[in-house]
């Protein structure tokens, strides 16, 4: 393990990086905007954001720097989130100069898919590989209760655009809420026959402020194994999901439990907000700010930003809400 500290470190250093519970630190959420152009009522208050100063959030620029530092310190694969990051202007050129960076294997995005019909192309030929479009239900009413927008025609349309695009990969997340949409896990994860994606169900994480949701709103993902019995096992792909998959199935089933049994011993990850902070945990209330640095400063706090990483987030339920000291969208999930 490096000591903190960035001053004895090479260029070019490629020696992954280890924290202090022997987790290999491999994965950078680089957030780039706060913005969205959705109010999914677990992610975001209803008055939506507050809007910041641009001189207080990260330039392109300081970006590049940041994922440059990471790939130094064995940061292999970048997912580009948000708030929505396609609302951001600059998206194309950030995931083209961000796949370029030397020791970045992977570059991925995670979206809501509404402005995907008229980016996909455009962020293929950037270097985005893999694709995961946010989508908790098939109906039209739903979606726009827990998202408070009108889109779903957009959504829907935006999956199409990523299956013609000819990504890699591209997954669908569900939010798995009690009450709302436990009764559609069959329609859900029925997409996974007719078409080659792989649909996620997230437990419901209790952030900061944002909805108010009862009790009975965080059911456990056991439940999708409840509800298809005909579910086969499949080798997990080193993600978050633990992977199943229906007979004859396209893609995978997969069930990420952050709540009912965290992941935590095989966590890679690091966070970068759009407002200039490295979280080592996504529920710790732990930053390290990177505005106005240069890249060896950057490369200084990404260090110490490791060696903070907690063992686990901590207990979460309706009862017990993350201590991230944030919402969703000024974090990237
Ligand atoms: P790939 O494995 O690359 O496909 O993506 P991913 O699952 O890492 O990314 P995605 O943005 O699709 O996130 C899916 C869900 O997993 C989101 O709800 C994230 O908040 C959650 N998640 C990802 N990493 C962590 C983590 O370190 N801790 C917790 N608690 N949740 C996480
Ligand atoms: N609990 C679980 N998942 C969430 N996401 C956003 N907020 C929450 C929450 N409170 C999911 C989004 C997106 C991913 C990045 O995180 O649906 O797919
Ligand atoms: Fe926007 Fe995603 Fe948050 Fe929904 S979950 S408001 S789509 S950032």
């Amino acid at each position: 393990m490096y000591a903190a500290g960035a001053e004895n470190v090479k260029r070019k250093d490629y020696r992954r990086m280890i924290d202090n519970y022997g987790r290999k630190i491999t994965y950078l959420r680089l957030s780039v905007t706060e913005l969205c152009n959705l109010r999914c009522r677990y992610c975001m208050p209803e008055n939506g954001i507050c809007l910041k100063k641009r001189e207080d959030m990260l330039t392109e620029e300081e970006m590049i720097s940041a994922v440059r530092a990471a790939a130094r310190m064995g940061i292999n694969k970048v997912r580009i989130t948000g708030g929505e990051p396609l609302v951001k202007k600059n998206i194309i050129s950030i995931c083209r100069n961000i796949s370029s960076i030397d020791g970045i294997d992977e570059v991925c995005l995670t979206t809501n898919g509404i402005l995907l019909p008229e980016m996909a192309a455009d962020l293929k030929s950037a270097g985005v590989k893999r694709v995961n479009i946010s989508l908790d239900t098939l109906d039209p009413e739903k979606f726009s209760h827990i998202t408070r927008r009108n889109e779903h025609t957009g959504a829907m349309r935006g999956l199409k655009a990523a299956l013609e695009a000819g990504f890699e990969k591209v997954k669908i997340n569900a939010v798995l809420i009690g009450g709302f949409n436990d009764d559609e896990i069959p329609a859900l994860a029925e997409l996974t026959v007719r078409y080659p994606v792989d649909v996620r169900f997230i437990e419901l994480m209790p952030m900061y402020d944002s909805g108010d949701f009862g009790k009975e709103a965080y059911i456990s993902c056991s439940k999708v194994v409840e509800a298809l019995p005909e579910l086969l096992p499949v080798q997990p792909d080193g993600g978050v999901a633990e992977l199943f998959r229906l007979p004859g199935a396209k893609g995978n089933i997969g069930l990420i439990n952050p709540v009912s049994a965290h992941f935590c011993g095989s966590c890679s990850r690091l966070r970068i907000t759009a407002d200039g902070y490295i979280k080592p945990c996504l529920h710790s209330p732990a930053e390290f700010y990177i505005k106005g640095m240069n890249e060896e400063e950057m490369y200084g706090q990404l260090i110490r930003a490791v060696n903070a990483k907690p063992e686990w987030h901590g207990e979460m339920s309706a009862q017990a809400r993350s201590r991230a000291g944030r919402n969703m969208n000024r974090i990237g999930g």
